[in-house]
């Protein structure tokens, strides 16, 4: 009886915790976000259909796109140093050769006529007393949208059919955000080791990274702090932080320098594979490992039976 007794005030205390505190404690400690799945509604649309080869007109020239950022699949090399860039924007301009297969056409269109907004980063970038290094495109004599639908359309039509994660990751999040287990760095991903033979030495690599720390001093200076490397970000946070988090910063951290950056819901799902990959590297293997001992029980289970058979026929 006295065990009984035990038993319902523990039940009675875990259920009071399962139903009452726990939702309590985590509505106060996650927020609720709704997750609008990369759509971008609080965007207009495009009203105009656009023309690629008028569009690739006004990227090379009058909308000045090509004098701050490369666009390699059109053969424009980029028009300084990633470390030149950082000096004067705070942060390097990304090649524009994939970003129409990466970024939501809203968003690119926002991205050419009003940068800061696109970007939700108007708490930080007033107008007044701080601007935002891109420039809103002013317009090149025709009409303003047309000329921005062109530009949209003409960054689509170049963008590669196959974009891979790690592309993906370096267009979208690289010129922030290094990942240190995929050996990439803001700047690009760090040199193949090959000493000195007189110095022991490798000059390329020490090159490398004293240029990567004049990046990231510059980056620090432009976002306030250095973002953090992504390498295992996949294990600190969950799957529904990051997706509603990228969709929208400011949704979840208030005031962050973090940018929406306007992915793709495909775009989005390439990043992740790239950030799974070196985050959980033994994943597949694991996953694969999983099935061959499934398939290992069942074979046992099946030969533990047919055994168990032969010897109990025996006996009867
Ligand atoms: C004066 C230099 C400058 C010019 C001109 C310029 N950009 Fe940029 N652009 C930048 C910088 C700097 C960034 C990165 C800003 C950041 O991440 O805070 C950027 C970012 C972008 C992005 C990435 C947005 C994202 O969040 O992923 C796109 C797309 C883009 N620019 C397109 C264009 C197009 C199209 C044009 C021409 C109409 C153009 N830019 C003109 C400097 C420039
Ligand atoms: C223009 C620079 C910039 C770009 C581009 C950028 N980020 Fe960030 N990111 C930041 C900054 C700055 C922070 C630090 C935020 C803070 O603490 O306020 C940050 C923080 C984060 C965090 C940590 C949030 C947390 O609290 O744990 C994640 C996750 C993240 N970024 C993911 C991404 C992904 C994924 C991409 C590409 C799709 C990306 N970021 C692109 C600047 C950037």
């Amino acid at each position: 009886m006295k065990e009984l007794k035990i038993l319902l005030v523990v039940v009675f205390f875990a259920l009071l915790t399962y139903w009452g505190v726990e939702p309590f404690a985590h509505s106060k400690m996650h927020k609720h976000v709704e997750f609008k799945n990369f759509t971008y509604k609080d965007l207009p649309a495009l009203s105009k259909t656009g023309d690629a080869s008028r569009g690739k007109a006004l990227v090379m020239g009058a909308g000045a796109c090509v004098g701050c950022h490369s666009i390699k699949v059109a053969g424009v090399p980029a028009p300084m140093s990633p470390n030149a860039a950082a000096a004067s924007y705070g942060v390097n301009p990304p090649d524009l050769s994939d970003v129409g297969g990466l970024l939501d056409g809203r968003f690119l269109a926002q991205m050419i006529k009003n940068p800061v907004k696109a970007l939700n980063l108007e708490n930080k970038f007033d107008g007044k007393t701080r601007f935002f290094p891109m420039p809103a495109f002013a317009g090149a004599g025709g009409n303003k949208d047309q000329e921005v639908a062109d530009m949209v359309a003409y960054l689509k039509s170049i963008a590669p059919k196959e974009i891979t994660p790690k592309e993906a990751y370096v267009t979208t999040c690289g010129r922030c955000h290094a990942n240190r287990y995929g050996k990439y760095e803001q700047i690009g991903f760090v040199p193949k080791t090959k000493s000195n033979i007189k110095t022991n030495q490798d000059v390329d690599l020490l090159k490398f990274k004293e240029n990567v720390g004049k990046y990231q001093g510059h980056l620090a200076d432009y976002l306030g702090k250095l973002p953090p490397d992504l390498s295992i970000i996949v294990r600190a946070r969950s799957e529904d932080f990051l997706k509603t988090f990228v969709e929208d910063p400011q949704s979840q951290l208030k005031g962050t320098a973090m940018p929406r950056v306007g992915v793709t819901k495909e775009g989005y799902e390439k990043v992740m594979k790239y950030l799974d990959k070196t985050g959980d590297p033994s994943k597949p293997a694991r996953e694969s490992l999983g099935i061959k001992v499934i398939g290992f029980f069942v074979i046992f289970t099946i030969l533990a039976l047919l055994w168990k058979r032969s010897v109990w026929k025996d006996l009867h």
